[in-house]
């Protein structure tokens, strides 16, 4: 078996008093399509902030492709990162939010091509040829001279997926990225996604309360509650025969809630 692309060892994260994290473990084979679930403020967004290195963290270790994420190696040991380690690091991973994010003053193609550009230097010529082949794959090379105010929220939002991909990150994190779309623009993000989980071998990480997709498009499910993973499994394992207690109430509120699992 491969060696894992993310190691998650024993983090720790507060804010404050507050504990978030409490000691969370996992790993994350490379290819791999986790669904991350769970009820609201259990740390599901925090754990992927994390992996994106926008917060800071209590203790413990996060290992990504073979290096350390928040340490570098000194002298034989392991001392915190710094800024150039972090940048480093940020390239493996891309992540899609909530809320799409785009910048606003830019056309769509600009969205796309400024990070590479500026980041990692690439040419204008370069950048925007890499950005219409993603635009195409989101479907929207024709919208490339727009601006992001003239998009659907299913739009920008797939927009954002290939601004994220721009980078060519090998890990993308995605969080609720359906969840403030109007539900007849839920599908076609649901799309772009599945195809990107059927033509690369990215790792993906995905939070969602889209059960059934999580169902279809996860390799293993992750149930988290209060900053630990309570349960995991296989999509059918947790669905149809959840063993903790607390997967089962919370099935049973998503259902209840009108949810397809
Ligand atoms: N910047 C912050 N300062 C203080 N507390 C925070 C901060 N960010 C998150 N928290 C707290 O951390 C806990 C976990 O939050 P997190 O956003 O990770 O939850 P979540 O599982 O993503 O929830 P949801 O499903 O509602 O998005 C919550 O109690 C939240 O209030
Ligand atoms: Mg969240």
């Amino acid at each position: 078996m491969a060696a894992p692309i993310i190691r998650i060892d024993n983090i720790v994260k507060r804010y404050g008093p507050l504990t978030v994290l409490d000691g969370l473990s996992m790993e994350v084979l490379p290819g791999e399509k986790l669904a991350l679930i769970g009820p609201s403020g259990s740390g599901k967004t925090t754990i992927l902030r994390i992996l994106m290195t926008l917060e800071t963290i209590s203790g413990g270790h996060i290992e990504v492709d073979g290096d350390q994420l928040y340490h570098m190696p000194k002298n034989g040991g392991l001392v915190p990162a710094d800024d150039r380690h972090l940048h480093t690091m940020r390239e493996k991973i891309g992540m899609v939010f909530q809320h799409f994010n785009l910048f606003p003053h830019k056309c769509v193609l600009d969205n796309v091509t400024l990070a590479p550009m500026l980041t990692k230097g690439v040419a204008k010529a370069t950048a925007e040829k890499r950005a219409m082949e993603l635009l195409d794959m989101v479907g929207l090379a024709d919208k490339a001279r727009n601006m992001p105010a003239q998009l659907s929220g299913g739009q920008k939002q797939r927009v954002a997926i290939a601004r994220a991909l721009a980078l060519s990150p090998k890990i993308m994190l995605f969080d609720e990225v359906t969840s403030a779309l109007d539900p007849e623009l839920v599908e076609e993000v649901l799309n772009v996604m599945r195809k990107l989980a059927s033509e690369t071998d990215m790792t993906m990480l995905l939070v969602t309360h889209e059960m059934g997709f999580a169902h279809d498009f996860a390799d293993r499910i992750l149930f988290f509650d209060r900053g630990k993973i309570v349960e995991e499994g296989k999509p059918d394992e947790i669905f149809r025969n959840p063993r903790q207690e607390r997967t089962q109430t919370f099935l049973r509120k998503i259902i209840a809630a009108g949810h397809r699992v």
